[in-house]
């Protein structure tokens, strides 16, 4: 077992040396690790290792062909961003039996919220015994796809959607607060923060507020704009942190902008049924709050299991709250040119302070 774990280690290395010298050019940024911090948008496994009976096939089926700890049928924004860097695929901190966190470690979970607890970096014994070493926390990318839930949270509570609207300030500031902490404890310098999504389109949203006014596209119109006031709240607030920080590279990714498009145009972009579930049942988009993909339900006493749609590859949402890996994929390919960034740098120059 043990010899199995040094040479699991030794051959990462390995990997990592070969990309290191063989596709970093000088206007590139090595990021020797990657910490990301996000909500099950980018959890790679945080949830599934706290309750492993909670993702079941068909989760991972295109890519991983197991449920993987991801709420997709196959890889995560997060993952192709890793990838992209010649890094592996990052391991949820939460799964820290078996794994390692030598070139990052993924602090997402699903539900996650901004409002955190303070300690989201971890303590001690992680530091010492599994985490990088202490110069990659600085030259590491921070990754940051968070907000969703915040919004989520207040819309699937007693709260109006006025009130929702009311709490963004404050949320936005527990953001910058904790990010503050992150930059000061981290030592990190690179920043990638994803905006919000538009929560608007999601089937989940449908199914509980069936009376909402949609737009053109679709979508429910006054939760997407809660999530554009959030994105016009965070861009400010970390255009405040540029400036606190000047030294650092902070870059914010307008991931709404992208996500939309899917749903505005889908056919332009080989996409079909965008509002509708591959992995669901039930009513006009294929969603019930009462059984989830991968679950089985009876119906006049029949049991049906909730399962793929077969064709998620040409879909947009997975299971009724979030992207298939084709839709994943898609938003990386937008983002990573920088074309959806402020300041305009792509992803592999987010080490640098401008464009
Ligand atoms: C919302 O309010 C109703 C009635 O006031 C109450 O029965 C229900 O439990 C509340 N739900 C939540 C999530 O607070
Ligand atoms: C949210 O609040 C902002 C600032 O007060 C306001 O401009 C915006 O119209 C509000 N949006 C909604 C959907 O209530
Ligand atoms: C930054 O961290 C140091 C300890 O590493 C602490 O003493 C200091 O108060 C922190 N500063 C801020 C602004 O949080
Ligand atoms: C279940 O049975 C009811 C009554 O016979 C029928 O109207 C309904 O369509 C059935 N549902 C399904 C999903 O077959
Ligand atoms: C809805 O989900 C079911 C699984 O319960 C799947 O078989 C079906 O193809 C899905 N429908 C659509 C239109 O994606």
């Amino acid at each position: 077992m043990k010899t199995l774990n040094i040479m699991v280690i030794f051959a990462i290395f390995l990997f990592y040396s070969y990309f290191k010298t063989s596709s970093t050019t000088a206007n590139e940024c090595d990021f020797p690790a990657i910490f990301n911090f996000g909500d099950s948008n980018s959890d790679t496994g945080g949830l599934a290792s706290a309750f492993p009976a909670y993702l079941f096939p068909p989760y991972g089926e295109t890519y991983f062909h197991e449920p993987a700890g991801r709420f997709s049928d196959g890889r995560l924004i997060i993952d192709f961003i890793a990838k992209s860097f010649g890094l592996p695929y990052l391991n949820a901190y939460l799964d820290s039996l078996g794994t390692e966190f030598k070139q990052g470690a993924n602090f997402a979970t699903a539900a996650s919220t901004i409002r955190l607890p303070n300690q989201i970096i971890p303590g001690g014994e992680i530091h010492a015994k599994l985490m990088s070493r202490e110069e990659y926390f600085k030259r590491a990318l921070y990754t940051f796809d968070i907000g969703q839930n915040d919004l989520g949270e207040g819309f699937f509570s007693n709260k109006s959607l006025q009130e929702v609207n009311q709490s963004v300030p404050d949320i936005v500031n527990s953001f910058s607060t904790n990010f503050k902490n992150i930059y000061n404890i981290s030592g990190g310098r690179s920043f990638w923060i994803h905006n919000t999504g538009p929560i608007g389109c999601l089937p989940y949203i449908f199914a509980n507020f069936p009376s909402a006014e949609r737009d053109e596209a679709g979508c429910a119109k006054p939760f997407n704009e809660v999530a554009k006031y959030f994105n016009d709240e965070l861009k400010s607030a970390v255009a405040k942190l540029r400036t606190d920080f000047p030294s650092a590279a902070i870059i914010y990714v307008d991931v709404y902008t992208v996500k939309y498009s899917l749903f505005t145009d889908p056919q332009r972009y080989g996409f079909e049924l965008p509002l509708v579930a591959c992995c669901g049942y039930g009513g006009s988009y294929n969603y019930s709050a009462s059984v989830g993909c991968g679950g089985t339900i009876t119906v006049n006493g029949t049991q049906i299991f909730v399962g793929s749609c077969g064709q998620a590859s040409v879909r947009v949402n997975w299971d009724g709250i979030h992207y298939t890996e084709a839709a994943n994929k898609f938003i990386f390919d937008k983002i990573s040119t920088g074309a959806f960034s402020d300041p305009p740098i792509p992803l592999r120059n987010a080490c640098f302070t401008s464009p």
